[in-house]
């Protein structure tokens, strides 16, 4: 591993996150707008109340992939994630790609973040009594009317978001610990608070018999055993964020032992949590109450405010609201932050130029390469219709924990002897149940996200050789060279600082 440990010791990054504050990285990317609007999708349209069932299977999924990042983080303290862990086993073109999917899930889902939140936050005002024009927040795709059009609140979010993640890592690290202790209040308040009007006879049938509901003009089978499997794709999104920790490794205080630490302690944390909230919610309100053509029609597009409302505690929609305008953020800061680490890997690597890994001298943040990628994800979220491709961010996502249980597997057989801070237990089952789970959630995908990923995917390639190729530091020291612990041996770098987290 010299070259990552090259890497480790050129890193212009500042070391100053611990391993609280990296859980609360982990969480803040995972808690977000999923889990308060998914779950009425996942109720009606495929497990009834067995969605808690979905969010364990959903669960479990990410578990292994968070497993084998971890053993990876333990061996690789570099930015990166799952990029630079395929780098350094798989080989390039794979490494490649892997980062190209990567774009899905976090540039991507920053953009379908940005427009969630710009529909929270018109809710919030309404809520207060003001209103945004129509022109203001729907892009020129959506807007029904005549004329110019922008979702201006997505698009200042991003700016926002990007200027205190330019300030340093720290700064943006003590924002968004507040964010995230403000957001895991409010869905323990939802538990608590919901528990009081669960009524258990919605609970039963628990896992109602397979049945066609008609979802827009199509009818599908829902419910059942498959609906249970289904739902637990279609509610995928909430968990996405948990492996935004390994994209930190870079500014880890002690990151072999920390990183794997907090991707492990945020994704059980969230995983509890989301299990409660879906069994609170199905709970609180019959399954089929959230059919769209039903008695109330709006209910499955904010299902646990609208529970809540149901209940006569409207009230409890205002914290909702909050929590998830407030919550969104952190998801936006954590996403966008993991992109400009895996591209600050890229570019390191001379896949992508060399501005991406340009690090502002006194902030040690990749200031050139965040201003880009916020006008960027700025501009797209304001302009395009965007929210319809969220599934994308999931294949991105699910495509990317498929290639870390691979490459885990390839770098045990390769390098047994690599010291492990942390090791998963009977690899080749948990890699193997990974790879297998992730790769049927990616065909439980919506037909257009697969499309549309497989050709974005496919776009990657066609730009590594046609630029990566001829720029890659791996290529111009000599072809197949893949392995980078072939290259020049270095001196051992542990960076085991006292951890003053
Ligand atoms: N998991 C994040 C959310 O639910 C992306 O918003």
């Amino acid at each position: 591993m010299s070259a990552f440990e090259a890497d480790v010791k050129s890193s212009e990054l500042k070391r100053v996150l611990g391993k609280w504050s990296l859980t609360a990285i982990g969480i803040g990317a995972i808690i977000g707008g999923g889990i308060f609007v998914l779950t009425g999708t996942g109720a009606y349209y495929h497990a009834g109340p067995a969605l808690a069932l979905s969010f364990v299977i959903a669960g479990i999924a990410c578990v292994f992939a968070a497993l084998c990042y971890s053993e990876f983080a333990s061996i690789l303290p570099v930015e990166g994630s799952a990029y630079a862990y395929a780098y350094g086993t798989v080989g390039e073109i794979f490494a490649w790609i892997i980062g190209w999917g990567l774009i899905l899930e976090y540039a991507m889902g920053s953009m379908t973040v940005a427009v969630s939140w710009s529909g929270y936050f018109n809710k919030l005002l309404k809520m207060f009594g003001l209103h945004l024009p129509d022109y203001l927040t729907s892009d020129p795709a959506s807007y029904t009317g005549e004329g110019f059009s922008m979702n201006l609140p997505a698009f200042f979010i991003v700016l926002f978001v990007i200027s205190i993640l330019i300030k340093g890592t720290k700064e943006a690290a003590k924002a968004n610990n507040m964010i995230v202790i403000m957001k895991v209040s409010a869905v323990l308040f939802v538990i608590i608070a919901g528990v009081f009007f669960i009524n258990t006879d919605n609970w039963s049938p628990f896992i109602p018999a397979p049945e066609m509901v008609k979802e827009g003009d199509t009818l599908k089978e829902a419910y059942g055993v498959q609906g249970i499997i289904s739902g637990a794709a279609a509610i995928f999104f909430a968990y996405v964020g948990f492996d935004a920790v390994s994209t930190q490794a870079g500014e880890a205080i002690n990151p072999k032992k920390d990183v794997p630490f907090a991707i492990i302690v945020s994704l059980l944390t969230c995983t509890l949590l989301y299990i409660l909230v879906s069994l609170v919610l199905t709970g609180m309100m019959h399954y089929t109450d959230f059919n769209p053509q039903g008695k109330f029609p709006d209910a499955i597009k904010a299902p646990v405010a609208y529970a809540f409302e149901i209940a006569g505690q409207g009230w409890a929609g205002y914290i909702i609201t909050i929590a998830a305008t407030l919550g969104l953020i952190s998801v936006l800061m954590v996403m966008i932050m993991g992109q400009s680490r895996i591209f600050l890997g890229m570019s390191k690597d001379g896949l992508i130029p060399k501005m991406f890994s340009d690090i502002h001298p006194v902030r040690k943040t990749p200031a050139k390469s965040l201003m880009l990628l916020g006008i960027l994800i700025a501009t797209i979220a304001a302009f395009t219709p965007i929210s319809k491709l969220a599934d994308m961010t999931s294949f991105g996502t699910l495509f990317a924990f498929t290639m870390v249980c691979v490459a885990v597997w390839i770098l045990r057989k390769k390098e047994p002897n690599l010291p492990r801070n942390f090791r998963v237990p009977a690899l080749p089952v948990i890699a193997t149940l990974g790879i297998l789970i992730n790769v049927y959630l990616i065909w439980n995908l919506s037909h257009d996200a697969k499309l549309l990923s497989t050709g974005w995917l496919l776009l990657g390639v066609v730009i590594y050789f046609l630029y990566s190729i001829k720029n890659s530091k791996l290529h111009k020291k000599g072809l197949g060279e893949t392995f980078k612990s072939e290259q020049e041996p270095l001196e051992d770098v542990d960076i085991d600082i006292d951890n003053k987290d």
